[in-house]
Protein backbone atom coordinates (compact mmCIF):
# COMPACT_ATOMS: atom_id res chain seq x y z
CA UNK A 1 0.00 0.00 0.00
CA UNK A 2 1.68 3.29 -1.10
CA UNK A 3 1.07 6.29 0.43
CA UNK A 4 1.47 9.68 -2.04
CA UNK A 5 0.18 12.60 -2.46
CA UNK A 6 -3.50 13.27 -4.42
CA UNK A 7 -3.25 14.00 -7.76
CA UNK A 8 -6.25 15.13 -10.05
CA UNK A 9 -7.87 11.70 -11.38
CA UNK A 10 -8.40 10.84 -7.70
CA UNK A 11 -11.14 13.38 -6.83
CA UNK A 12 -14.19 11.10 -8.13
CA UNK A 13 -12.73 8.33 -5.93
CA UNK A 14 -12.15 10.59 -2.61
CA UNK A 15 -15.33 12.16 -2.81
CA UNK A 16 -17.28 8.50 -2.99
CA UNK A 17 -15.32 7.63 -0.08
CA UNK A 18 -16.08 11.03 1.87
CA UNK A 19 -19.66 9.90 1.13
CA UNK A 20 -19.34 6.35 2.04
CA UNK A 21 -17.71 7.52 5.45
CA UNK A 22 -19.19 10.85 6.39
CA UNK A 23 -20.96 9.16 9.79
CA UNK A 24 -18.45 8.04 11.84
CA UNK A 25 -17.52 5.40 8.75
CA UNK A 26 -20.37 5.11 7.64
CA UNK A 27 -22.52 6.45 5.34
CA UNK A 28 -24.66 9.64 6.05
CA UNK A 29 -27.02 9.02 3.33
CA UNK A 30 -30.26 8.69 5.43
CA UNK A 31 -29.55 12.42 6.54
CA UNK A 32 -27.71 13.70 3.07
CA UNK A 33 -29.43 11.77 0.11
CA UNK A 34 -27.32 14.21 -2.03
CA UNK A 35 -23.87 13.11 -2.66
CA UNK A 36 -23.17 15.63 -5.07
CA UNK A 37 -24.08 18.74 -2.64
CA UNK A 38 -22.44 16.28 0.62
CA UNK A 39 -19.30 15.44 -1.46
CA UNK A 40 -18.70 19.53 -2.10
CA UNK A 41 -19.33 20.36 1.71
CA UNK A 42 -17.27 17.71 2.92
CA UNK A 43 -14.00 17.97 0.24
CA UNK A 44 -14.18 20.76 -2.20
CA UNK A 45 -11.89 23.06 -0.53
CA UNK A 46 -9.07 20.27 -0.25
CA UNK A 47 -9.63 19.17 -3.64
CA UNK A 48 -10.00 21.62 -6.11
CA UNK A 49 -8.51 24.74 -3.30
CA UNK A 50 -5.40 23.17 -2.24
CA UNK A 51 -4.92 19.90 -3.41
CA UNK A 52 -1.02 19.88 -2.72
CA UNK A 53 -1.82 19.16 1.01
CA UNK A 54 -3.65 15.57 0.71
CA UNK A 55 -2.78 12.16 0.77
CA UNK A 56 -3.62 9.15 -0.61
CA UNK A 57 -3.28 5.79 0.11
CA UNK A 58 -2.98 3.84 -3.39
CA UNK A 59 -3.94 -0.48 -3.21
CA UNK A 60 -3.31 -1.22 -7.20
CA UNK A 61 -4.60 1.91 -8.29
CA UNK A 62 -7.65 2.22 -5.80
CA UNK A 63 -7.91 4.48 -3.41
CA UNK A 64 -8.39 3.22 0.16
CA UNK A 65 -7.78 5.77 2.10
CA UNK A 66 -7.08 9.64 1.71
CA UNK A 67 -6.26 12.30 4.02
CA UNK A 68 -7.59 16.39 3.34
CA UNK A 69 -5.25 18.74 4.60
CA UNK A 70 -4.95 22.32 4.75
CA UNK A 71 -1.91 23.99 6.11
CA UNK A 72 -3.42 27.75 7.01
CA UNK A 73 -6.93 27.16 8.64
CA UNK A 74 -6.92 31.26 8.28
CA UNK A 75 -6.78 31.12 4.65
CA UNK A 76 -9.56 28.11 4.93
CA UNK A 77 -11.96 30.64 6.40
CA UNK A 78 -11.28 33.48 3.84
CA UNK A 79 -11.62 30.47 0.72
CA UNK A 80 -14.49 28.87 2.48
CA UNK A 81 -16.70 32.30 3.06
CA UNK A 82 -16.12 33.27 -0.72
CA UNK A 83 -16.03 30.34 -2.66
CA UNK A 84 -17.32 27.17 -0.78
CA UNK A 85 -20.09 27.83 1.21
CA UNK A 86 -22.00 30.23 -1.08
CA UNK A 87 -21.83 27.98 -3.87
CA UNK A 88 -23.17 25.07 -1.03
CA UNK A 89 -25.86 27.20 -0.67
CA UNK A 90 -26.48 28.25 -4.34
CA UNK A 91 -26.87 24.20 -5.14
CA UNK A 92 -28.90 23.84 -2.30
CA UNK A 93 -31.12 26.53 -3.56
CA UNK A 94 -30.64 25.33 -7.30
CA UNK A 95 -31.26 21.11 -6.67
CA UNK A 96 -34.39 21.41 -4.64
CA UNK A 97 -32.44 20.77 -1.20
CA UNK A 98 -32.65 24.16 0.82
CA UNK A 99 -36.22 23.43 1.94
CA UNK A 100 -35.21 20.11 3.49
CA UNK A 101 -34.64 20.55 7.46
CA UNK A 102 -31.75 18.16 7.31
CA UNK A 103 -29.89 20.45 4.70
CA UNK A 104 -30.65 23.45 6.30
CA UNK A 105 -29.55 21.49 9.34
CA UNK A 106 -25.83 20.34 8.04
CA UNK A 107 -25.35 23.77 6.42
CA UNK A 108 -25.63 24.93 10.16
CA UNK A 109 -23.28 22.38 10.82
CA UNK A 110 -20.99 23.42 9.04
CA UNK A 111 -21.47 27.04 9.46
CA UNK A 112 -21.44 26.67 13.43
CA UNK A 113 -17.79 25.21 13.09
CA UNK A 114 -16.98 27.66 10.76
CA UNK A 115 -17.83 30.66 12.95
CA UNK A 116 -15.75 28.73 15.94
CA UNK A 117 -12.40 28.85 13.68
CA UNK A 118 -13.27 32.09 12.44
CA UNK A 119 -13.75 33.73 15.77
CA UNK A 120 -10.32 32.57 17.47
CA UNK A 121 -11.71 29.47 19.53
CA UNK A 122 -9.34 27.33 21.34
CA UNK A 123 -6.76 26.46 20.27
CA UNK A 124 -5.01 29.55 19.03
CA UNK A 125 -4.50 29.46 15.06
CA UNK A 126 -1.69 30.62 15.45
CA UNK A 127 -0.45 27.48 17.57
CA UNK A 128 -2.12 25.23 15.64
CA UNK A 129 -2.48 26.78 11.84
CA UNK A 130 -3.02 23.37 10.02
CA UNK A 131 -6.25 21.08 10.08
CA UNK A 132 -6.98 17.34 8.25
CA UNK A 133 -9.84 15.07 7.98
CA UNK A 134 -8.78 11.39 7.45
CA UNK A 135 -10.56 8.22 6.31
CA UNK A 136 -10.33 4.94 5.39
CA UNK A 137 -12.74 2.71 3.41
CA UNK A 138 -14.16 0.57 5.32
CA UNK A 139 -12.99 -2.87 4.59
CA UNK A 140 -9.00 -1.41 4.78
CA UNK A 141 -9.02 -0.05 8.88
CA UNK A 142 -7.17 -1.53 11.71
CA UNK A 143 -4.06 -1.87 9.33
CA UNK A 144 -2.24 1.40 9.78
CA UNK A 145 -3.13 3.09 6.99
CA UNK A 146 -4.66 6.16 8.71
CA UNK A 147 -1.81 6.19 11.00
CA UNK A 148 0.78 6.25 8.02
CA UNK A 149 -1.48 8.88 5.93
CA UNK A 150 -1.30 11.14 9.49
CA UNK A 151 2.26 10.90 9.32
CA UNK A 152 3.04 11.39 6.03
CA UNK A 153 1.06 14.86 6.90
CA UNK A 154 2.96 15.48 9.91
CA UNK A 155 6.17 14.91 8.39
CA UNK A 156 4.95 17.54 5.44
CA UNK A 157 4.27 20.17 8.11
CA UNK A 158 7.49 19.53 9.80
CA UNK A 159 9.48 20.40 6.07
CA UNK A 160 6.64 23.29 5.92
CA UNK A 161 7.62 24.88 8.77
CA UNK A 162 3.85 24.54 10.29
CA UNK A 163 4.38 24.07 14.36
CA UNK A 164 1.09 22.59 15.06
CA UNK A 165 -2.32 21.05 13.31
CA UNK A 166 -5.75 20.26 14.61
CA UNK A 167 -8.64 18.20 14.08
CA UNK A 168 -12.14 17.58 14.65
CA UNK A 169 -13.84 14.51 15.32
CA UNK A 170 -17.70 13.81 16.74
CA UNK A 171 -18.05 13.07 20.27
CA UNK A 172 -19.94 9.83 19.84
CA UNK A 173 -16.87 8.30 17.46
CA UNK A 174 -15.04 6.88 20.51
CA UNK A 175 -12.26 5.10 17.81
CA UNK A 176 -11.65 7.91 15.74
CA UNK A 177 -11.38 9.66 19.37
CA UNK A 178 -8.94 7.02 20.52
CA UNK A 179 -6.81 6.72 17.33
CA UNK A 180 -5.76 10.91 17.28
CA UNK A 181 -5.25 10.09 20.68
CA UNK A 182 -3.10 7.17 20.16
CA UNK A 183 -1.06 9.73 17.34
CA UNK A 184 -0.27 12.40 19.86
CA UNK A 185 -3.47 14.76 19.65
CA UNK A 186 -4.98 15.85 22.85
CA UNK A 187 -8.17 17.36 23.50
CA UNK A 188 -8.66 20.79 23.00
CA UNK A 189 -12.44 22.07 22.90
CA UNK A 190 -15.88 20.97 21.92
CA UNK A 191 -18.39 22.80 20.02
CA UNK A 192 -21.24 22.48 21.39
CA UNK A 193 -23.69 20.09 19.60
CA UNK A 194 -26.04 20.63 17.10
CA UNK A 195 -29.38 18.62 16.88
CA UNK A 196 -29.82 16.52 13.61
CA UNK A 197 -32.83 14.29 14.71
CA UNK A 198 -34.86 14.17 17.61
CA UNK A 199 -33.35 12.03 19.82
CA UNK A 200 -29.54 12.36 18.20
CA UNK A 201 -27.41 15.52 18.82
CA UNK A 202 -23.75 15.95 17.12
CA UNK A 203 -20.60 17.98 19.59
CA UNK A 204 -17.40 18.18 17.52
CA UNK A 205 -14.34 17.79 19.29
CA UNK A 206 -11.44 19.63 18.53
CA UNK A 207 -8.31 17.66 18.96
CA UNK A 208 -5.09 19.36 18.77
CA UNK A 209 -0.84 18.35 17.83
CA UNK A 210 2.24 20.47 18.02
CA UNK A 211 4.62 19.35 15.02
CA UNK A 212 7.57 18.00 16.50
CA UNK A 213 11.06 19.95 15.25
CA UNK A 214 9.03 22.35 12.73
C1 LIG B 1 -10.24 6.51 12.24
C2 LIG B 1 -9.53 5.89 11.04
C3 LIG B 1 -9.07 7.01 10.10
C4 LIG B 1 -8.30 5.13 11.54
O1 LIG B 1 -7.62 4.58 10.44
P1 LIG B 1 -7.12 3.05 10.53
O2 LIG B 1 -6.28 2.78 9.34
O3 LIG B 1 -8.31 2.20 10.75
O4 LIG B 1 -6.25 3.11 11.87
P2 LIG B 1 -4.80 2.47 12.14
O5 LIG B 1 -4.84 1.03 11.78
O6 LIG B 1 -3.77 3.31 11.46
O7 LIG B 1 -4.71 2.64 13.72
C5 LIG B 1 -3.75 3.44 14.37
C6 LIG B 1 -4.04 3.42 15.86
O8 LIG B 1 -5.30 4.04 16.12
C7 LIG B 1 -6.02 3.30 17.14
N1 LIG B 1 -7.25 2.80 16.54
C8 LIG B 1 -7.53 2.60 15.24
N2 LIG B 1 -8.78 2.12 15.07
C9 LIG B 1 -9.28 1.99 16.32
C10 LIG B 1 -10.54 1.54 16.82
N3 LIG B 1 -11.52 1.12 16.00
N4 LIG B 1 -10.73 1.54 18.16
C11 LIG B 1 -9.77 1.95 19.01
N5 LIG B 1 -8.53 2.39 18.58
C12 LIG B 1 -8.31 2.42 17.26
C13 LIG B 1 -5.15 2.15 17.53
O9 LIG B 1 -4.46 2.52 18.70
C14 LIG B 1 -4.18 2.01 16.39
O10 LIG B 1 -2.88 1.64 16.79
P3 LIG B 1 -2.49 0.10 17.08
O11 LIG B 1 -3.07 -0.68 15.94
O12 LIG B 1 -1.02 0.14 17.11
O13 LIG B 1 -3.13 -0.20 18.38
C15 LIG B 1 -10.43 4.88 10.27
O14 LIG B 1 -10.78 3.84 11.13
C16 LIG B 1 -11.67 5.51 9.69
O15 LIG B 1 -11.65 6.01 8.56
N6 LIG B 1 -12.78 5.53 10.46
C17 LIG B 1 -14.03 6.06 10.02
C18 LIG B 1 -14.01 7.56 9.77
C19 LIG B 1 -13.43 8.35 10.93
O16 LIG B 1 -13.82 8.15 12.06
N7 LIG B 1 -12.48 9.28 10.61
C20 LIG B 1 -11.78 10.06 11.63
C21 LIG B 1 -12.53 11.21 12.11
S1 LIG B 1 -12.61 12.52 10.93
Amino acid sequence: MLIRPYEKPDRAAVRELACATADCGKPLDWLIPDSVFLADILTRYYTDLEPESSLVADADGRVAGYLNGCRDTSLWRVRMARRILPAAVAMALWRGLAWRPEIRRLLRLNWREYSWHCHGGAPRLEAYPAHLHVNVAAGARGGGLGARLVERFLDDLRLAGVPGVRASVRADNKPGLDFFRRLGFEEAARIPGLRVREDEKWTSVILARRVAGA
